[in-house]
C-alpha cells in the first residue's frame, strides 16, 4: 500500500518555479524578478562575521532586525513579523486565518502562491479577474466580501502583470472592508514603484487600518533572494503573534538576519539600483513596443508583454530558452498569451529583445 497523505495534498497546486537554475553562467535569468545586482560588500562582511556562531540557534526574537525595521518605518517591533522570505509569512497568514467555511479574496492573475492558501486550509478562494488594463478591480473585490471573508490579498504592484493601483484607491477599498477582515497588501516590489511614491507612503495607512498588513521582502530590491528574508508591518500586534504561533521557532537563520540588518544601512545603494533598474526598464519597454507588442504599464522590476493572438506562447518561451534567455510564460502564471520578463542588466535585456525579434 502506498503512503496515505492528507486530502489537501491533492488540492495544493505545485508552485510553478522557474527552470534554468542549473544551466550555468551564460544565461540571462529573467524569469524570477530577482535583482541582477548582488548585495553591497558590507553585507558579505556582516554574514562572514556571524558564521563563527553557527553552533548556536539564531536569536528567536530577531531583535536586531526587528529594531532596524522599527527605526526605519516607525512601527513598534511587536508589530513586525519576520519570515523565511515573505512567502513564509503569507503561508502562515493562511494557516492562522483560514479554515473550512472561511473565504479568501484576491485578484487573478496575481502572485502564484496565493491559491495555495485556500487549498491548504480548505477555505474558499474567490479569484476576482483583473480589469481590462490588467490592474486590480478593487470595486469588484469589495463586492465579493461576505460574512465568511477572513483574508483579502492585494498585490501592489501586481505580479505577474507589473501594474499598480494608487494608495488613494487602496484607502477607499479599505473603507469598505469590515475591521475584522485582514487585508494583506503584498508590496514585494513597492521600492521600484514611482506612482506609489516612496516605500513609506503605505505605512501611513497602518495608522487608520489596524486590520492592514504590509508584506515586504529583501528578495527583490535588496538582492538577498537566496537568503530568504521577508517582513510584515502590521496594523496591530495580533497578526504578528498569530503568524508566529503557527510557525517553527528560529525560522530566520543568522546569516539572513545579519545580511538584512546590514542591507538596510545602505539605502544609497538601494536607490542607485532602483534608478538603474528603472532606466533599463524604460529601454526594455520601448524595445519591446518597437516590436509591435503591447506592454503593461509597469511599476516593478519586470514587464508583462501580451503576445499577438496567433503567437504560440510555449514555442516562444522554448525558443528564448534555446537562445539562453529565461522568462516566464503567462500560462504558468495564470494568463495565456503573455510573457513576464524581469528587467536584468542592459546586456541581458538586449539579448532577450534580439531573441524575441528572431522568434516573432
Ligand atoms: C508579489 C510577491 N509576493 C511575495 C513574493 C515572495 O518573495 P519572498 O518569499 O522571496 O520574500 C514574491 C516573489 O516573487 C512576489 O512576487
Amino acid at each position: 500500500m502506498p503512503i496515505e497523505f492528507a486530502e489537501r495534498i491533492r488540492r495544493i497546486p505545485v508552485y510553478p518555479t522557474a527552470s534554468g537554475y542549473d544551466l550555468g553562467a551564460d544565461i540571462a535569468m529573467l524569469a524570477s524578478n530577482e535583482s541582477p545586482f548582488g548585495p553591497v560588500p558590507e553585507v558579505f562582511d556582516a554574514v562572514q562575521r556571524v558564521l563563527s556562531g553557527v553552533n548556536r540557534y539564531p536569536d528567536p526574537t530577531y531583535s536586531a532586525l526587528r529594531e532596524a525595521l522599527s527605526d526605519r518605518y516607525g512601527i513598534p517591533p511587536a508589530r513586525i513579523a519576520l519570515g523565511n522570505g515573505s512567502c513564509d509569512i503569507l503561508l502562515a497568514a493562511g494557516e492562522a486565518l483560514l479554515e473550512p467555511g472561511a473565504e479568501i479574496v484576491y485578484a487573478w492573475p496575481a502572485f502564484s502562491e496565493y491559491p495555495h492558501l485556500a487549498a491548504a486550509s480548505g477555505a474558499r478562494a474567490i479569484e476576482v479577474p483583473l480589469d481590462a488594463d490588467d490592474r486590480h478591480d478593487l470595486d469588484a473585490m469589495a463586492e465579493e466580501l461576505t460574512v465568511a471573508t477572513r483574508l483579502v490579498l492585494v498585490c501592489n504592484p501586481n505580479n505577474p502583470t507589473s501594474t499598480s493601483i494608487g494608495l488613494d484607491r487602496v484607502a477607499a477599498f479599505l473603507e469598505r472592508v469590515p475591521s475584522h477582515v485582514c487585508v494583506v497588501l503584498d508590496e514585494a516590489y513597492c521600492e521600484f514603484s514611482l506612482s506609489l511614491g516612496d516605500p513609506y507612503a503605505s505605512v501611513e495607512l497602518l495608522r487608520s487600518w489596524p486590520n492592514l498588513v504590509l508584506l515586504r521582502t529583501f528578495s527583490k530590491v535588496y538582492g538577498l533572494a537566496a537568503l530568504r528574508v521577508g517582513y510584515a508591518l502590521c496594523g496591530e500586534n495580533s497578526f504578528r503573534a498569530a503568524v508566529d504561533v503557527v510557525r517553527q521557532p528560529f525560522h530566520l537563520n543568522i546569516a539572513a538576519q545579519a545580511a538584512a540588518v546590514e542591507a538596510l544601512r545602505h539605502q544609497d545603494a538601494v536607490e542607485r539600483r532602483v534608478t538603474e533598474t528603472l532606466a533599463a526598464r524604460l529601454t526594455l519597454e520601448q524595445d519591446v513596443r518597437d516590436l509591435g507588442l503591447w506592454v503593461a504599464e509597469s511599476d516593478g522590476n519586470f514587464i508583462w508583454v501580451r503576445l499577438p493572438e496567433d503567437a504560440d506562447e510555449a514555442s516562444i518561451v522554448k525558443g528564448l530558452g534555446e537562445r539562453g534567455v529565461l522568462v516566464r510564460s503567462g500560462t504558468s502564471l495564470g494568463r495565456e498569451g503573455a510573457l513576464r520578463v524581469t528587467v536584468g542588466r542592459p546586456r541581458e535585456n538586449s539579448r532577450f529583445v534580439a531573441a524575441l525579434n528572431e522568434l516573432m
